[in-house]
């Protein structure tokens, strides 16, 4: 295993090349493969990394705690209320006081630039654990799923229905990197930010990956060979628009008769959680075509490879 990301921080698709994505990928199969056949990886033993969250969490917080551990590294949940930058301490200050103890930082949070900054005050890596930008660990599962179940990228078509937001931007990014095509269906005023959508064209100019935000369903449903579901309202940011998110987007639900529209080997992916009865229903859930559990076990497998990509130095 080469590790030229040693160093570096892993706060989002927008800031790695695809050549470096696809590094991660292989060392996520290697780490999986370990972890299935019983073989020991402890590549980070006596290493320390620092979890910040201020917004809820199920799979991101605790795969990253199952994931240090098979790694022999400790993880340390730090309660947001108890730091004192609850108490107005600077990100700045924080960020070069926990670079002194621990080896890494895992932070989900609100704004990307909070990640930045505390990236720039920390030479120790910072890893993006959600922002209102990018989820890029939810992303690096993706990939690694779509792989295993589509065995390449090529010719590959994802069928996104949900918020546009985190989750959708690091998955445009990182299928515009590897030539899949991207159509995410979406009501009218639902778009993906200028910043993502630049750098996606850009990538899929590279690629041959067609990208689309559309608000027929229909249209992007055709011939997906993945159909991903999120959300309609997103964490602390946009769920006082509960009512209105729920009347706009009910049109593209992820029900049996949506699935019936994608090519008849089409996967459903969901990165969970999902509200049954809005973006999913139960069928199409626990339906055959549902690979959701596979998917959130990859949440521990990618963020291994983060951990041991951005720490290890050959
Ligand atoms: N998909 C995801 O990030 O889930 P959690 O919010 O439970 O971490
Ligand atoms: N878009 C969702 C993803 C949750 C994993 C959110 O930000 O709440």
């Amino acid at each position: 295993m080469k590790h030229y990301l040693a160093g570096k921080d892993y706060l989002g698709l927008l800031y790695y090349t695809p050549g470096q994505m696809n590094e991660l990928i292989e060392i996520a199969q290697d780490l999986k493969r370990k972890w299935v056949m019983g073989e020991p990886h402890a590549y980070l033993r006596d290493k320390a990394y620092a979890m910040v969250f201020e917004k809820k969490s199920t799979r991101t917080r605790n795969s990253f705690h199952a994931a240090a551990t098979a790694l022999g590294a400790q993880s340390f949940y730090l309660r947001p209320d108890e730091l004192q930058t609850s108490r107005g301490e600077s990100i700045a200050d924080t960020g070069r006081i926990l670079d002194r103890y621990f080896d890494g930082l895992y932070i989900r949070t609100f704004g990307q630039e909070i990640v930045e900054e505390f990236a720039q005050n920390m030479k120790h890596p910072v890893i993006n654990a959600l922002t209102a930008l990018e989820h890029p660990c939810q992303a690096l599962c993706d990939l690694l799923t779509i792989k295993e179940k589509k065995g390449d990228f090529k010719g590959v078509k994802i069928c996104y229905a949900g918020d546009v937001y985190n989750v959708c931007n690091s998955l445009l990014l990182g299928a515009t990197m590897f030539g899949m095509d991207m159509s995410i269906a979406a009501p009218k005023g639902y778009d993906v930010p200028p910043v993502i959508w630049e750098r996606a064209l850009k990538q899929a100019e590279v690629s041959g990956s067609k990208i689309e935000v559309t608000q027929n369903f229909d249209q992007a449903l055709r011939g997906a060979d993945v159909v991903y579901g999120n959300t309609w309202h997103s964490m602390g940011e946009n769920e006082e628009e509960k009512d209105k998110r729920i009347k706009d987007w009910m049109p593209y639900q992820i029900n049996s008769s949506a699935m019936a529209k994608a090519d008849k080997n089409a996967v459903f992916m969901h990165c969970l959680p999902g509200y049954i009865g809005e973006d999913m229903t139960e069928d199409v859930k626990e339906g055959p075509q549902s690979v959701i559990f596979d998917q959130g076990e990859n949440r521990m497998h990618a963020v291994k490879a983060i951990l041991v990509a951005t720490t290890i130095r050959s």
